[in-house]
């Protein structure tokens, strides 16, 4: 009788939690998507392989970065971190037991191609046919990046890398050796990952690699233009991405009916106040940080808004420039974390990427210093915006997840709770009719993290550094998004424990 009392309050309380929930259907179970939703996890190569100096990789952009001080961001490096190199059977067996139906990985250029061009290293071609192997034949289906952020440094030393044309040619030959290598057994293809990140903390504000920046303006860079780089960048991944999609269009689509897609980081945007100036600004920002990319595919040209305040700095597109880039994506992949509130801040002293932008991005009042804000239904704003803009093209959340300091408990509560929420969210948004296919959590593993080394990390799985088989354990979040994916019942005890949890849900955005 008593265990009976306590069920029927606990399941009170369970209601009583739900009602109160914001706008987002409050999802238990992967049954209720549709059939062909993927759901998956994500890492990228510099981030998880390990094994830098084996078996013939060269060193990418992001070694050297790693083995200078990380710009004195923090330590560390990926020379060894997760080690997938070695342990990849391991890990995939670990993505079976899960139930995921995809993973997102990357490939490392550098270990393929080391020079970037010309040479394969056999090893390396090895290694990546046997963790597809392994995958496919543990019913996981491979979504593959080329490149996620680390240019081989060779190409960077010889000629400036992305700042220069020839990187054009030499992305779509890399490209081509994926397609003809891998292409029989992976049929989703992202050219670049977070192109708008790589270029803006790249190439304006010089804090990642290739550290590049107006001497001084930001970081002590040694080389680089804030005022033209960030944009000569964007338009040669533009057209490197048109130039990969179109030589797989004319010559494996045929045959391996797969999909090339692009990836860019998308962030929640509002205005501060309801003064015109914040509104302005806020459609401004949605111009410069994903138009900047989405305009030139859909339009076949940049925004205006851009093309009025950067001026003869934004390269123009020919007619054939255009043509190349212009319907080349087939999916769009969305990488979503935070959301902002938008300041008009019109600043006369220097022209960069950031002052052209002309805001400030704020983290709004509440946001925990260790912990990404909750804000799922920014992500919708954010798809939904797209859709009225650009069209209802095909979408893959290619990573969403929660940052916690990397030691704290297996008992990641803060992060079932953004998974949960995220996830119910989704559903709303498929329900709607928006083209979303997928959604990936970042990351599988504990990763070495590109903005925080090993201080912070977003993985399911925790991996002890300090053990010399760098063994992974299944953190709470890896149990509960099994149990979803599996469509096993949702613990009552579990689902009040979310509610609960005091992570902040900024519903000010
Ligand atoms: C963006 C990047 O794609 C990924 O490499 C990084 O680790 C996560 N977001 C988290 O910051």
């Amino acid at each position: 009788m008593k265990d009976k009392v306590e069920l029927l309050l606990l399941c009170a309380e369970v209601l009583v939690a739900l009602l109160v929930l914001p706008s987002c259907v409050y999802t238990l179970s992967k049954d209720e998507f549709p059939t062909e939703f993927v759901f998956g996890a994500s890492t990228s190569a510099y981030q998880v392989e390990g094994a830098a100096n084996e078996d013939g990789r060269k060193p990418s952009i992001w070694d050297t970065f790693a083995h200078s001080d990380n710009g004195n961001l923090y330590d560390g490096d990926g020379d060894i971190t997760c080690d997938q190199y070695h342990k990849y059977k391991e890990d995939v067996q670990l993505m079976a037991n899960m139930g995921l139906d995809a993973y997102r990985l990357s490939i490392s250029w550098s270990r393929l191609i080391p020079d970037g061009r010309g040479e394969i290293n056999p090893k390396g071609l090895q290694y990546y046919n046997n963790l597809i192997n392994e995958l496919i034949s543990h019913g996981i289906q491979p979504h593959v990046t080329l490149h996620h952020w680390d240019l081989p440094q060779k190409l960077e030393d010889e000629y400036g890398g992305w700042v220069s044309r020839r990187i054009v040619k030499d992305f779509t030959e890399y490209a081509d050796v994926c397609f003809r290598e891998f292409g029989d057994r992976v049929k989703y293809w992202t050219t670049v990952n977070e192109a708008n990140v790589f270029a803006i903390f790249g190439y304006d504000l010089g804090m990642l690699p290739p550290q590049h920046c107006s001497p001084s303006l930001y970081f002590n860079c040694s080389k680089g233009n804030s005022s033209t780089e960030p944009y000569l960048v964007t338009h040669n991944i533009l057209l490197a991405h048109g130039s990969a999609s179109r030589l797989y269009r004319n010559k494996y689509k045929g045959m391996q009916n797969g999909f090339v897609g692009f990836n860019i980081l998308t962030v929640g945007l509002a205005p501060q106040t309801n003064s015109s100036e914040d509104i302005t600004a806020t459609q401004r920002v949605q111009d410069f940080y994903h138009g900047w990319y989405l305009h030139p595919f859909i339009f076949g040209d940049y925004p205006e808004t851009m093309k009025k305040i950067v001026r003869s700095r934004l390269p123009s597109f020919t007619k054939k420039e255009s043509n190349l880039v212009k319907d080349s994506m087939d999916f769009l992949g969305i990488n979503f974390y935070y959301s902002f509130l938008v300041k008009n801040n019109v600043q006369m002293d220097h022209r960069d990427y950031m002052a052209d932008m002309a805001a400030d991005l704020i983290f709004p009042d509440g946001t925990p210093f260790e912990e990404v804000p909750i804000t799922p239904w920014s992500l919708q704003g954010v798809l939904d915006s797209f859709k009225n803009t650009y069209g209802n093209f095909p979408l893959y959340i290619h990573e969403n997840g929660q940052q916690t300091p990397r030691n704290s408990s297996l008992d990641d509560w803060p992060r079932v709770k953004y998974l949960q929420e995220y996830i119910g969210c989704m559903l709303d948004s498929v329900r709607s009719g928006l083209n979303v296919k997928g959604y990936f959590v970042w990351s599988f593993l504990d990763a070495f993290e590109l903005l925080s080394g090993y201080e912070f990390s977003y993985g399911l799985y925790f991996v002890d550094l300090k053990d010399p088989s760098l063994s992974r354990q299944p953190k709470l979040s890896a149990k509960w998004y099994s149990d979803f994916l599996k469509t096993r019942p949702m613990d009552p005890n579990v689902t009040m424990q979310i509610q609960k949890n005091n992570s902040p849900m900024l519903d000010s955005l």
